[in-house]
C-alpha cells in the first residue's frame, strides 16, 4: 500500500464529525461555511463558535449582511481582531448580491476572486458547501503533513507552499475532499496538536516519520522568525465634567481600521510626560492644551498583535469647555461608548475604569 493510501484510509476511519460538533458541518450552506471560514481564519473555533452564531442569527442570509449598515458589522465583529477580514465580509456579500444574484459562486477559481478569500478558504468553501474535489491547505495541514513525511521543507515560502499543496493532493488522491479536508484539520486540531500531540494514541504513529525520530515539535519548519514592532499609543481621555468623551474613528491604512478610539498621539517611547505631550505631532490641531487640565495618566496596556506590540497609555483631563462638536470627532455620554467598535486594548481599559464607577 502506498503510504498515503495509508495516510487517507487511517485519516478517514478516525474521523468522525460528531467528535467535534460545528454548526456549519450540519448545515453546508455556501454562505454559511463562508461565514465561518472567514471567522476562523485567525481564531480557535471555541472562540469563533459564539461570534458565528450571532452572525448568523443577525444576518440569516447573504442579502442580510449585504444590506447590513458598515458599523454594525464591525460591532458585531468587536473582539475578533483582524478587522479588515470584517471589511471584506462586507464587501464580498454586497458583491455576490450585485454581481452573481446572491448566490455563491460554485467553483474554486471563482470563489478566489470575492474579497478576503484565499486559496485555503475557497478551497474549503468549494469542497465544504459544493462537493469539489480540492484539498485545503491551513496551519493544521501543513503540521500533520511536516510531522507525518518528516519534510522539513519551511512552510512560509512561495516554494513551500507549492511543495506542501502537491503532498496534500496527494494524500487527498481520490477519497471525497469534503470529508478528508475536514478530517485532516480535525485531526490537527485534536491529536496532532502543536503542543502536547496526543502521539501514544496516533492512528498514524506506526508511519510517522517525525515520532520515529523525536522530531515532532521541530515540526513545521518556518524560514523567518516573527520580528514584532512595539508602539507607544497615549490615548487622551477628555472629561466634560458631564460625563461625556470625546472619540474618532481611525480611517488610516493603519491597524485597527474603522475602529474608534481616544484621540491619539503616537510617541516612540512610553515614557513622554503628560506636559509633553503637546509639542508632539501628533496633538490634535482642535484641541486647545491651555484649557486641559491633567487628571491621571493610566498604567500602559499592551496588545500582542502578529507583528506589532501596540502600548496604550491613558492619559485622563478635565475640558470643561468641550464644544458640541469637533472635526471628525465624536462627543458622546459615557453610557454609550459601548455601542462602538473599539481596539480590544481600549475594551479592556474600559472594563477595568468601570469597576471604578466613575470611567478612569
Ligand atoms: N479551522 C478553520 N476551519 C475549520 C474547519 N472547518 N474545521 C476545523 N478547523 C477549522
Amino acid at each position: 500500500m502506498s503510504p498515503w493510501l495509508h495516510f487517507r484510509t487511517q485519516l478517514l476511519a478516525w474521523y468522525r464529525p460528531e467528535r467535534r460538533p460545528m454548526p456549519w458541518k450540519a448545515e453546508p450552506a455556501a454562505y454559511r461555511v463562508w461565514l465561518s471560514e472567514i471567522i476562523l481564519q485567525q481564531t480557535r473555533v471555541e472562540q469563533g463558535r459564539a461570534y458565528y452564531e450571532r452572525f448568523v442569527e443577525t444576518y440569516p442570509g447573504v442579502a442580510d449582511l449585504a444590506a447590513a449598515a458598515d458599523d454594525d458589522v464591525m460591532k458585531l465583529w468587536e473582539g475578533l481582531g483582524y478587522y479588515s477580514r470584517a471589511r471584506n465580509l462586507l464587501k464580498t456579500a454586497r458583491m455576490v448580491e450585485r454581481e452573481h444574484g446572491g448566490r455563491f459562486p460554485d467553483t474554486y477559481a471563482e470563489l478566489l476572486k470575492l474579497p478576503g478569500v484565499g486559496p485555503y478558504t475557497a478551497a474549503a468553501i468549494a469542497s465544504f458547501a459544493f462537493d469539489r474535489q480540492v484539498a485545503v491547505l491551513d496551519g493544521n495541514v501543513y503540521r500533520v503533513l511536516s510531522r507525518y513525511a518528516g519534510d522539513a521543507t519551511p512552510i512560509d515560502t512561495g516554494s513551500g507552499r507549492k511543495h506542501f499543496q502537491a503532498m496534500v493532493d496527494r494524500a487527498l488522491g481520490d477519497a471525497r475532499a469534503r470529508l478528508f479536508n475536514q478530517a485532516i484539520m480535525d485531526f490537527g486540531a485534536l491529536v496532532c496538536t502543536p503542543k502536547r500531540a496526543d502521539c501514544p494514541n496516533c492512528p498514524l504513529r506506526e508511519e510517522c516519520v517525525a515520532l520515529a525520530r523525536g522530531e515532532v515539535y521541530d515540526l513545521p519548519k518556518k524560514e523567518k522568525k516573527l520580528k514584532r514592532r512595539d508602539r507607544y499609543f497615549h490615548f487622551l481621555v477628555l472629561d466634560d465634567g458631564s460625563g461625556r468623551r470625546v472619540i474618532g474613528q481611525r480611517t488610516a491604512a493603519d491597524i485597527w481600521q474603522d475602529l474608534y478610539q481616544f484621540p491619539l498621539i503616537e510617541a516612540s517611547s512610553p515614557d513622554v510626560g503628560t506636559g509633553d505631550l503637546p509639542s508632539l505631532p501628533d496633538w490634535p490641531a482642535w484641541l486647545p492644551a491651555a484649557e486641559l487640565q491633567f487628571q491621571r495618566r493610566s498604567e500602559a496596556y499592551v496588545q500582542q498583535l502578529t507583528h506589532q506590540r501596540i502600548h496604550a497609555i491613558f492619559h485622563r483631563f478635565e475640558w470643561t469647555l468641550m464644544p458640541g462638536t469637533l472635526p471628525e470627532q465624536r462627543i458622546v455620554q459615557n453610557k454609550m461608548l459601548e455601542n462602538f467598535a473599539f481596539p480590544k486594548v481600549i475594551n479592556r481599559f474600559l472594563a477595568d475604569k468601570r469597576l471604578l464607577l466613575d470611567l478612569f
